[in-house]
């Protein structure tokens, strides 16, 4: 009898693990996975409904992403021919990384960077090189600059997901010039930025930023990604990876209806930064935390010895962060989520009587 080969597949994929999701607590006031509260119910209630009067699923959605495609161009502005598309932009990064590295392609990112993307790579056997954050959750561009001579594609979670870090826009503008191998610039969180490096697409044939309409629009829930890339880049990606029927009905429908008005994203995104402020501020407040800026809708702090404590003690409160510990020098960090103004009331409040 042969060897069995596929049993010893098996087990190397278990002893992978895979990426960590936070545990599901039942009306929890969930603040661990980055979501957004703040653009209303309705919104998602008019959007299905629109969508379902628009669908039969009895099809095949023939030239749905084609309509998909070209809606999303007009809401950023970029040529459709330069846009695709994905079962949320994980399956994108994952479709990249599947088709164009191997296990000699070696990447350049950051410690820490999208868990996902981190564990996709070990999936794959692709070397990664992860260059660490400094003690006050900064990364130094220089190093990376001399860093990418060694690694063939970049990637970098802008703003950065755990900590909230964004390069400036000039620093990674050069960083991204002066790479001459594929680079991956992730926007997941770029509408709560300073800016987004999309338009430099056109100028900037290695460059791919990929977007997703999880975060800034509500619709983690819709498995919804683009990426804008090159012409060729996008043509391959959509006529031979993405191919035939990537997305469901509902969900082109309703990602339409979100991009063609995308102003009750714009405003819930307003009231995210601000309140981002307020969390900083008090969290501070307390000289108990080492608070990190943050350009994303979460925060990022670390809460020393004492952080699963401060973990536990919110959980059996019903209220969900998330728990990341180790980062760099850094023991006890964790990650709260910026919700609606009640939710982060709800948070500031349990913390606050927690160091009473
Ligand atoms: C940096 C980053 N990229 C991508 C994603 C995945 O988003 P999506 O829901 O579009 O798959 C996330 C989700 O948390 C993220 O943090």
């Amino acid at each position: 009898m042969k060897t069995n080969w596929y049993e010893k597949k098996i087990n190397d994929l278990l002893s992978i693990g895979g990426y960590e999701k936070p545990e599901l607590q039942q009306d929890s006031l969930k603040l661990d996975s980055n979501e957004n509260y703040v653009i209303s119910k309705q919104f998602q209630n008019d959007l299905i409904s629109g969508a379902k009067k628009k669908s039969d699923v009895r099809e095949y959605p023939l030239g749905g992403v084609e309509r998909l495609i070209q809606a999303i161009g007009k809401f950023i502005k970029i040529p459709s021919s330069m846009i695709g598309v994905g079962n949320g932009s994980d399956q994108i990064l994952d479709l990249i990384l599947a088709n164009f590295a191997t296990t000699k392609t070696k990447v350049l990112t950051s410690n820490p960077t999208f868990g996902f993307f981190e564990e996709r790579c070990k999936l794959y056997s692709i070397p990664m090189i992860a260059l660490p954050f400094s003690n006050d959750m900064k990364l130094n561009v220089a190093e990376f600059k001399k860093q990418s001579k060694n690694a063939d594609i970049l990637y970098l979670d802008s703003p950065n997901n755990p900590t909230g870090f964004q390069f400036s826009k000039a620093d990674l503008q050069k960083l991204v010039k002066s790479f001459d191998g594929l680079v991956i610039i992730d926007e997941a969180y770029g509408e709560f930025s300073k800016y987004s490096l999309a338009n430099m697409v056109k100028t900037q044939p290695n460059l791919i930023v990929v977007q997703t309409l999880s975060k800034s629009f509500g619709l983690a829930g819709l498995r919804l990604g683009y990426f804008i890339a090159n012409k060729q880049f996008t043509e391959a990606f959509t006529k031979v990876l993405q191919y035939p029927y990537p997305l469901s009905t509902l969900t082109i429908e309703a990602g339409i209806l979100a991009v063609e008005k995308p102003q009750q994203m714009k405003d819930s995104v307003e009231i995210i930064k601000k309140e981002r402020q307020r969390i900083i501020e008090t969290l501070q407040k307390y000289n108990t935390f080492e608070v990190f800026d943050s350009e994303a809708n979460f925060v990022l702090f670390d809460a020393h010895g004492s952080y699963q404590r401060v973990f536990t003690a919110l959980f059996e409160q019903g209220i969900s962060i998330r728990k990341l510990g180790k980062i760099g020098n850094h023991e006890g960090c964790l990650r709260v989520t910026i919700g609606t103004k009640e939710m982060n009331s709800r948070f500031l409040l349990a913390i606050r009587d927690l160091l009473r």
